[in-house]
């Protein structure tokens, strides 16, 4: 009854899907530099990388383009990754320069993960698998949000602010499949994932994970950032990033 009288709420919002872009944001810029800062390709100049959660591999081709060694883009979704190694083929990548698939056994200089955090359906493993394919010296650099309390951090749930947390999964998801047809039942079967990651569990993870914490940024919604603080921070933090390192041994281990 409740959730009848919840979907009916959410049909009158929105009677089919949200029509929010994304990647908008980053119409005409370089995704790349506006969330990992103006001397990211200095980094990974020479270096092979590792994109995690690649996507349609925007960022990958970009990487290769842009004076990486070698891109190894992992994504889940095989249609996505069809469409990324299409992207790196236009652009004129080699398969040595460039290459997409589900997984990989090389190491890296440089795993990066773009707005990926919050789909992962077992973040714990795929940090185990970061620090798998990490040379000893290697570093993870992860920029991720909105998380799960972030006014839009219920991604295509958020029909307004805090949706996804005002009505209930079962009323979303029976919303979401009048225009959505993988069948998912709960919001971490959505196509992607969606693992209503917050800021306290991300710590947490890393802190139980083979890595640590060489930084880690909270950058605050532009809007509220008078109001960030520690206390606040999960409901007005836009953006996490993060710089993870091997964890490093103690002496007495
Ligand atoms: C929001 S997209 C981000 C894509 C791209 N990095 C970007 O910034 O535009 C998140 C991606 O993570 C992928 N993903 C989810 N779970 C994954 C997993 N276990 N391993 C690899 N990729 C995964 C999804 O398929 C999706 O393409």
């Amino acid at each position: 009854m409740l959730t009848d009288i919840q979907y009916r709420i959410l049909k009158r919002i929105s009677p089919g899907a949200p029509d929010r872009c994304s990647g908008g944001a980053y119409e005409g810029k370089s995704k790349l530099t506006a969330l990992m800062g103006a001397d990211f390709f200095a980094k990974i100049t020479g270096k092979v990388v590792i994109d995690f959660g690649c996507g349609e591999g925007a960022e990958s081709v970009e990487m290769a383009q842009r004076g990486a060694k070698r891109v190894i883009g992992i994504d889940i979704r095989e249609d996505i990754l069809r469409a990324a190694t299409n992207r790196a083929l236009l652009g004129g990548m080699k398969d040595t320069e460039c290459l997409f698939g589900s997984s990989t056994n090389e190491l890296a200089d440089v795993v990066v993960s773009l707005d990926s955090f919050e789909h992962f359906a077992d973040p714990a493993e795929i940090l185990r698998v970061m620090h798998a394919l990490l040379r000893p010296t290697g570093e993870v650099l992860v920029s991720f949000g909105p998380t799960w309390y972030h006014p839009l951090g219920g991604h295509l749930f958020s029909v307004f602010p805090w949706a996804h947390l005002i009505f209930s999964e079962k009323a979303l998801i029976r919303w979401r499949s009048d225009f959505k047809t993988d069948g998912a039942t709960r919001f971490s079967e959505v196509a992607g994932g969606l693992n209503q990651m917050t800021i306290t569990r991300f710590e947490k993870l890393v802190a139980g994970s083979p890595l640590e914490f060489a930084s880690l940024e909270l950058v605050p919604i532009r809007k509220l950032r008078h109001f960030h603080n520690g206390i606040t921070r999960e409901f007005t933090t836009a953006i996490v990033r993060a710089r993870l390192i091997r964890r490093a041994v103690s002496a007495s281990q």
